[in-house]
């Protein structure tokens, strides 16, 4: 019994091993690099291997000259006229490591006219690889929500149209959550992006554009109360990923469907 929970034990932490990417056996015991440097290896390795090439000395890397990538973006994204040069802007952006690792850039969807603009968090798998936000389980959720208030992306009407874009534009890996720097460094295409559309009311869904256009988390907390951003009307609501996993919440999202209809007439 006790072999077998070792065994199992021993065979869990290779796998950990794997997945963090050590995939190859070099040695019995683990070598602590950075001593390595200061320490000459055991004269009886150098007589038993062939002869290792010079050993070079630690040198500091080369200084990478200092980037401003808030300042950078704040630029690139002021500089831009219209929405597809904004887009054009964040193509050509390179800070944001996730740009990297993602397959497409995701802009937006939905009617530029319309007059509520929805800003999720991220791309995730569905939406890099087809390259619009909200098109997985969630953005089907998302459609019927606003759908159950007369309100969908197609609707060619500006009255009955939506808006949607994210706060990020590349997906980050395995859907983690942005970093605060990740969120500074999009902060002013986001400010742009809705600068252009120019809607009457926005809509944040979850707690990644509410830190972005509000500096504040808790979702839970502020979800239905109407707020101000950018000069603009902003309703914090809960994420339609969220309520997929957690669908009791759904009662709280209608009764916030609810007062945003109630909004739009008001200012209509
Ligand atoms: N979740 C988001 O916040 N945005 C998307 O585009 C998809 C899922």
């Amino acid at each position: 019994m006790e072999h077998d929970s070792e065994f199992h034990a021993a065979l869990a932490a290779l796998a950990w091993q794997i997945d963090l990417g050590a995939d190859e056996a070099i040695g019995e015991a683990p070598v602590n690099r950075y001593e390595a440097v200061a320490t000459p290896e055991p004269a009886v390795v150098a007589a038993t291997v062939a002869p290792a090439p010079a050993r070079r000395t630690a040198e500091p890397p080369p200084e990478a000259p200092a980037v401003d990538a808030v300042a950078e973006a704040r630029a690139a994204a002021g500089a831009a006229r219209n929405l597809d040069e904004l887009r054009e802007a964040l193509a050509g952006y390179e800070h944001c490591e996730l740009k990297k690792g993602a397959r497409s850039l995701v802009f937006s969807d939905g009617n530029p006219q319309a007059r509520v603009l929805v800003l999720g968090e991220a791309p995730g798998r569905d939406e890099d690889v087809q390259g619009k936000p909200f098109v997985g389980r969630a953005g089907q959720l998302l459609d019927r929500m606003f759908a159950a208030i007369g309100l969908g992306r197609t609707a060619p009407a500006a009255e009955h149209s939506l808006y949607i874009t994210n706060v990020m534009v590349w997906r980050p890996p395995q859907n983690r959550d942005p970093t605060p720097e990740e969120i500074a460094m999009m902060l002013p295409f986001v400010e742009k992006h809705i600068a252009l559309v120019d809607p009457d009311v926005i809509v944040v869904m979850g707690n990644t554009p509410c830190a972005a256009l509000l500096g504040q988390r808790g979702i839970t907390r502020l979800r239905g109360k109407w707020t101000q951003a950018l000069g603009k009307p902003v309703l914090p609501m809960f994420h339609p990923a969220f309520l997929l996993r957690q669908p009791h919440m759904k009662r709280e999202a209608w009764a916030d469907l609810l007062e945003l209809q109630s909004k739009l007439r008001t200012i209509a």
